[in-house]
């Protein structure tokens, strides 16, 4: 065979591979445990879809799925979401949520952003508060894994430090 056409070949079967890579990823499916008439909750669902995920609504409360997945009470907020067998507390904004999936660290149990922030995903409104997401280890114990401060108050953190 030709080496052009070889290549061109290759070059295809490379990009169909890396396309489907792509799309698994931004089409993982999610469980979020919640309560029916939770509404910051369904804004947060709202996040999630239109950042391709494929949410599966069980809307039982979040309590025991919590629980199950060994977050403390203490690091809790309004709803609980099972992602690759990951757990996700509260409002983790949908990049986070992305970036913890594709290279979850070892002796990690999931993310979670405590109490409900003003200005993370699906608590938008009158102001923004700056806010951590945590990761969870097995022992559930949290580190910072990322902060959201907003863009108006980033020079005011900076001056601080
Ligand atoms: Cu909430
Ligand atoms: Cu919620």
């Amino acid at each position: 065979m030709n080496t052009i056409i070889r290549k061109l070949i290759y070059q295809s079967i490379l990009a169909i591979t890396l396309l489907s890579a792509a799309f698994s990823v931004t089409a993982s499916n999610i469980d979020v445990y919640k309560s029916p008439t939770c509404k910051c909750c369904a804004k947060w669902v709202d996040h999630l879809r239109t950042n391709g995920f494929i949410v599966n609504i069980k809307d039982i409360g979040n309590k025991e799925a919590r629980k199950h997945a060994g977050i403390s009470s203490a690091l809790g907020s309004c709803h609980t979401a099972i992602v690759d067998g990951y757990a996700i507390e509260g409002h983790v904004p949908a990049q986070d949520i992305k970036r913890f999936i594709n290279n979850p660290p070892g002796n990690a149990i999931g993310l979670a952003v405590p109490g409900m922030p003003m200005g993370s995903p699906g608590m938008e409104g009158s102001h923004s508060d700056p806010y951590n997401v945590l990761l969870i280890d097995k022992k559930g114990d949290a580190s910072v894994y990322s902060r959201h401060i907003p863009s108006d108050q980033r020079e005011s953190v900076l001056k601080l430090k």
